[in-house]
């Protein structure tokens, strides 16, 4: 049996586990308000809330039912527009969408204002573009956006005096979740509900893949739902190796002390993949598996020399460079009963110095074109190792192992950079399709390339060198 509370009531049910919370919620307990537009993961109509209990605290995240089966929710609690009105008027967010006309045929405002609410209930410091930031997964077609980022604004302005010591108290109190809110945490842990058990043959993380390209078919397939599997989750570090367990997420990774300390413009990079209710739910080991030659995280990885340690069903581990994973289009060095268990990297850290860069059609929420990342260490000028990768190159994720080769022991000079574009273009096989014609992509893969020169040494390189 799946459990979990959906807004005020404990549900219990055997339906297929592949079944999408989007479909439970609106066909089977008839909540209406979450809506289909896409199901793929790109409108947001479907977003509803989700809280779990994070080290002894109930947190909330925002995720795309669409694309969310039920074992994903067990043990939690599920949130949909409904279960955030108050009984004689409308919540902050709901008020805000009014006072600022942020709604017209009303098909998107329930994604928005579970957005909004799932914003109010987890902001520390609430500012315009933290609210802002917190709907990049809702779309509308009718009002343009700056009536809802108006109400935005009127949300995070009236959030800057939350309490941040007793926040759902302070919630509900000041008529941003209903009272039931209050006794949530507890009838979580009450709940006390076995991890899911399943042995399937085909993993699934967050599903934001697989529930894309699969979904005609889905129930038909045999799933290991490993999102919360509590072996698979969290992010450790020796010394500065840093271990992910292949159910940590975007949001993980984004929020991780030590990696935005680490790493600059961590948080930036990040920003850059899919939307808030996608991050929340989508998984680095389903990034690596699904063996898009344009994963962000892949590209990103790869120039970070990751590990992955690779687990079959009697729990034998074997390890493998992740730039040694791939073997052709979507295929892999993976025996079919071996899933991946953890991934790790060492941090760019004494000398070493890492970018990414991405050019997609819109600069958020969109698949990229071209992406590439690098990390090179560098003694004053000298290049000691370079490691870098491109992404809608080719029909893998590539590492450029020549163009590495010939970086390393040269000195960083304008020519020496032109020069290893040469090699770079030699080592990319781009097809033209919907991103781009090939010409196109060689273009962006020199033009990433220089970028990170320009981006990580501004004082030897400037733009005006590379032209
Ligand atoms: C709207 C939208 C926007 C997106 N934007 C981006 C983007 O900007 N950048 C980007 O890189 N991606 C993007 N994606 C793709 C997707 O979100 C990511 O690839 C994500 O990391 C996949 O993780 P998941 O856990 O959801 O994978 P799932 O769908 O659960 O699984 C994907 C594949 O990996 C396999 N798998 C999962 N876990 C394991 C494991 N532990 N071991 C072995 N195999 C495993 C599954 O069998 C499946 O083949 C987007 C997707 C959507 C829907
Ligand atoms: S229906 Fe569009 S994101 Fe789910
Ligand atoms: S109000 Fe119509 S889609 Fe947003």
């Amino acid at each position: 049996m799946i459990q979990f509370i959906l807004n005020n009531q404990l549900i219990k049910t055997d339906k297929p586990a592949s079944t999408t919370l989007l479909d439970f919620v609106r066909y089977d307990e008839n909540l209406r308000g979450t809506k289909i537009g896409c199901r793929e993961g790109d409108c947001g109509a479907c977003t509803v809330l989700i809280g779990s209990m994070k080290n002894g605290k109930l947190e909330y995240i925002s995720a795309t039912s669409c694309l969310t089966p039920l074992p994903n929710v067990h043990g939690k609690h599920v949130v949909t527009v409904e279960g955030l009105n108050l009984p004689d008027k409308l919540n902050q967010a709901q008020q805000a969408m009014v006072d600022c006309s942020g709604t017209q045929c009303g098909f998107c405002t329930p994604g928005f204002v579970n957005s909004m609410c799932g914003f109010a209930l987890t902001c520390s410091e609430p500012t315009l573009e933290s609210a802002i930031s917190a709907i990049d997964g809702n779309i509308c077609r009718c009002t343009g956006y700056k009536t809802i980022e108006r109400a935005s604004a009127q949300l995070a302005s009236k959030l800057v005096s939350k309490d941040q010591n007793n926040s759902m108290q302070w919630l509900v109190a000041n008529e941003f979740v209903p009272n039931y809110f209050l006794d949530i945490e507890e009838r979580v842990k009450a709940l006390k509900t076995e991890e899911y058990n399943s042995n399937g043959q085909i993993p699934i993380g967050g599903g934001t893949d697989l529930y894309v390209q699969k979904h005609d078919d889905i129930h038909e397939y045999d799933l290991d739902y490993l999102f919360d599997k509590n072996v698979l989750n969290g992010i450790t570090f020796e010394g500065n190796r840093c271990i992910l367990k292949s159910s940590a997420t975007v949001t993980d990774l984004m929020e991780n002390e030590r990696l935005l300390e680490t790493i600059p413009n961590w948080y930036r990079h990040l920003k850059l993949l899919s939307s808030t209710p996608i991050r929340n739910i989508a998984t680095i080991a389903g990034n690596i598996a699904n063996g898009s030659p344009i994963g962000d995280f892949t590209i990103i990885l790869l120039a970070m020399k990751a590990q992955l340690t690779l687990t079959n069903k009697v729990k034998e581990n074997r390890k493998l460079m992740l730039k040694d994973f791939y073997t052709g289009y979507k295929t892999f060095d993976k025996k079919p009963d071996e899933y991946i268990t953890e991934i790790a990297f060492e941090l760019p850290v004494n000398g070493i110095q890492f970018n990414f860069e991405k050019v997609c059609k819109r600069q958020y929420l969109d698949i990229a074109s071209v992406n590439s990342a690098i990390s090179i260490s560098v003694n004053g000028n000298l290049i000691a190792e370079a490691h870098a990768s491109m992404g809608g190159v080719g029909p893998i994720p590539k590492y450029l192992a020549k163009t590495c080769e010939f970086l390393a022991n040269k000195t960083i000079s304008a020519s020496v950079i032109k020069e290893a574009e040469q090699i770079l273009q030699s080592e990319l096989s781009p097809i033209s399709d919907a991103r781009g014609t090939e010409a196109y992509k060689r273009l962006l893969g020199r033009q990433l390339f220089f970028g990170h020169f320009i981006e990580l040494f501004p004082e030897t390189i400037k733009m005006e060198d590379l032209l």
